[in-house]
């Protein structure tokens, strides 16, 4: 783990109360596993909020990463005012990250809301690796939506949205389809919710794909020190930020 004071490069608005900020940073950008998270210090003082918050690693390039947030409170709208060259301090990359498979395969990724953040960045490995991905984004309405323009050009990017302003209407765990069945291996982030509709989904003939899921407690440390973010698996008790946040779908849901 890398304690660093990362520069701002941008921060941009990138759709409906969601941002994108850019960072330099040599030691948070070295070693990421696609799904790991950084904690983020969001105050000035560094007194309020006290404890640092979450968010995963959107894209790395280099000695830079990106951030993808949507602002629901004091720390996430304290972060989408920074400016390049404003200093933010924070300390990753944390936690367990999503796996690969060694030989090019079909990969689906999932993402309910801004859980899509992690799935560009394992978007783009993934294409670089050979594979074909499919990516999933569910949100509420268009205007909530990644634009398509955030993905490599290889991938297949599919919406779904709840009011059906942007493709199929519903929730995106109701219209896995065919993409379901030509997967080899499924990955999705998102709220606990979307999980447990997914296992739904999956529990007959999902197995064999052995879904991946980021799982995204609230976490004051994010590295095994305060048991916040303690949760329940058929396998017993686990720390989300230090287990996971990477966890097999069927172990918890
Ligand atoms: C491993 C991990 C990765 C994450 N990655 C991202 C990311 O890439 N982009 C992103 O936008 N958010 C991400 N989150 C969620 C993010 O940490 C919270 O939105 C953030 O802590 C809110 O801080 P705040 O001070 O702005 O809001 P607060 O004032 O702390 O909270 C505002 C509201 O958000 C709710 N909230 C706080 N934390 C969470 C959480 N973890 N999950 C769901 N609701 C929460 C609170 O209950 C409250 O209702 C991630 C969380 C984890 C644990
Ligand atoms: S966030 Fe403190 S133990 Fe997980």
């Amino acid at each position: 783990m890398i304690i660093e004071t990362a520069t701002v490069l941008s921060t941009e608005r990138a759709y409906e109360g969601t941002y994108i900020t850019w960072f330099q940073g040599p030691g948070l950008s070295t070693n990421v596993e696609p799904g790991q998270f950084v904690m983020v210090h969001c105050s000035d003082e560094g007194v309020d909020p006290l404890f640092a918050r979450a968010f995963s690693y959107h894209r790395v390039e280099k000695d830079r990463f990106a951030l993808l947030y949507q602002v629901v409170g004091k720390g996430s709208g304290w972060l989408a005012q920074r400016q390049h060259g404003d200093l933010v301090r924070m300390y990753g990359p944390l936690g367990n990250g999503l796996r690969l498979p060694e030989r090019p395969g079909n990969l689906l990724l999932i993402g309910g809301g801004v859980g899509i953040a992690p799935m560009v960045d394992m978007a783009e490995r993934a294409v670089a690796a050979g594979h074909q991905v499919v990516a999933m984004m569910g949100a509420r309405s268009a205007a909530h939506l990644l634009p398509a323009s955030a993905w490599p050009r290889e991938v297949e990017y599919v919406t779904v949205t709840e009011d059906g302003s942007a493709g199929p209407k519903g929730f995106v765990t109701q219209h896995l389809g065919k993409y379901q069945e030509w997967a080899s291996k499924i990955y999705a982030c998102g709220p606990n919710p979307m999980f447990i509709a997914l296992a739904d989904a999956l529990r007959w003939n999902g197995r064999r794909q052995q879904p991946e899921i980021l799982m995204e407690e609230n976490m004051p440390c994010g590295w095994g020190m305060c048991y916040g973010c303690a949760i329940f698996t058929k396998h017993g008790v686990r720390l989300c930020c230090k287990d996971g946040p990477r966890f097999n779908l069927f172990d918890v849901f």
